[in-house]
């Protein structure tokens, strides 16, 4: 789950600079969000960004098309893409879908389709921005987008699915009271099939909370928000039982400059697609998860719940993309570092132990220290 800006703005990312980044933190594929400018709710627009991004990527790369009031048809008419993007609550970008008539229509019309939500509610939000109208600290982001907006979406989310039989991926969950609902979804739908529900955490809900607002002020301003210690803990335990499928990294760049704005101005979201492996290594290395747990979460789980061809596992028949570890290399991750464009980290100062040291693209070295001249990504078709 990335947010690579093209195309639109490539001042903050584009394919060259994301894909480094990708590379030099262990990745190997990734799933490009629509929230674009143009944003990507169109056949035309599928098929211009897919000319736009072929060959210039380092990693390999799909594609998600985003929902609006008024293209379900069109987007019966794309194909190969990794699943439709609907925003529940608006977040960066104009992608909204917040009439419940309209969300029903997607869930009855693409049953067999990845239906991918940010959910949080949008009437909740905004409800409570207007009580916070009058402040600018930027530590009301969470006060704002509570957790309680975040439980109402996957709530409606959930209770859709089940009336289709969908197969919903909720993004980023953030809260204990979300993955106690899914956790119920989970246990009552089991059946010896698949459920067909699942969800990803990504590492700064895993490892970031909201004391951080005191020292990064905006830059550490996501969608959904950074939460209580609380729930920090609700998240892990979901991972450790299951109700979590994957780990995912949302990277979402945005310039200093931008996140040096008011609070009200600031966008929303931050880097992390060079930093997920190595902070998950180091859990490891502190006994918080073993290393198949991790391969699980961020290569078999994926690929499945994505229908990914040949990806996920290093066995016979499968591509070679894979990544070499070495888990006793100690490093500081610093912002100088960084190859997203926009050369900064919210996880600058820490000491990770475990980092990436080689990484395969399609059997093809592509990082081993330094990012190699090799753009060997392709498209993965769905
Ligand atoms: C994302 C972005 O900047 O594109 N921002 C965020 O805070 N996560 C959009 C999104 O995934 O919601
Ligand atoms: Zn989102
Ligand atoms: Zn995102």
């Amino acid at each position: 789950h990335v947010h690579f800006r093209a195309p639109g703005q490539e001042y903050k990312e584009d394919w060259n600079t994301g894909s480094a980044a990708a590379v030099a933190g262990g990745v190997t594929t990734v799933l490009d969000m629509p929230n674009n400018n143009p944003p990507i709710v169109s056949v035309k627009a599928l098929e211009k960004k897919r000319k736009l991004v072929a060959g210039t990527s380092r990693v390999n790369f799909g594609f998600f098309i985003g929902a609006t009031s008024d293209n379900a048809e069109e987007i019966k008419k794309a194909k190969g893409f990794a699943g439709i993007k609907i925003y529940m609550g608006a977040s960066t970008g104009d992608l909204l879908v917040d009439k419940r008539d309209t969300l029903e229509k997607f869930f009855k019309e693409f049953p067999e389709t990845v239906i991918a939500v940010h959910a949080e509610d949008n009437v909740c939000i905004n409800q409570a921005a207007g009580q916070y109208k009058r402040l600018h600290d930027p530590e009301i982001h969470s006060k704002i987008r509570s957790a309680e907006c975040a439980y109402e979406a996957v709530r409606a989310a959930l209770h859709l699915a089940k009336k289709y039989g969908n197969r919903l991926h909720v993004c980023h969950v953030s809260s204990g009271v979300e993955v106690e609902e899914i956790r119920k979804f989970k246990i009552a739908n089991a059946t010896e099939h698949d459920v067909r529900v699942s969800c990803e955490v990504t590492p700064h809900h895993l490892f970031l909370t909201t004391d951080l607002y005191g020292v990064m002020g905006n830059f550490v301003k996501v969608n959904p928000p950074l939460r209580e210690k609380s729930d920090v803990a609700a998240l892990w335990k979901a991972l450790e039982d299951r109700t979590i499928d994957i780990i995912a990294t949302d990277h979402a760049p945005h310039t200093r400059e931008e996140k040096g704005e008011d609070y009200w101005k600031a966008p929303s979201g931050v880097p992390g697609v060079q930093t997920s492996l190595p902070l998950m290594c180091d859990a490891v290395n502190r006994g918080e998860m073993n290393l198949t747990e991790v391969v699980k979460y961020m290569c078999v789980r994926p690929a499945e719940i994505f229908s990914m061809k040949r990806k996920g596992k290093i066995e016979k028949g499968y591509d070679a993309d894979f990544t070499v570890v070495d888990m006793d290399l100690m490093k500081e991750v610093r912002d100088e570092d960084q190859l997203t464009k926009v050369g900064w980290t919210p996880y600058k100062g820490k000491k990770l132990k475990g980092w990436p040291v080689m990484t395969f693209v399609g059997g093809v070295l592509v990082y081993d220290g330094t990012v190699k001249d090799e753009f060997a990504g392709r498209e993965v078709r769905f």
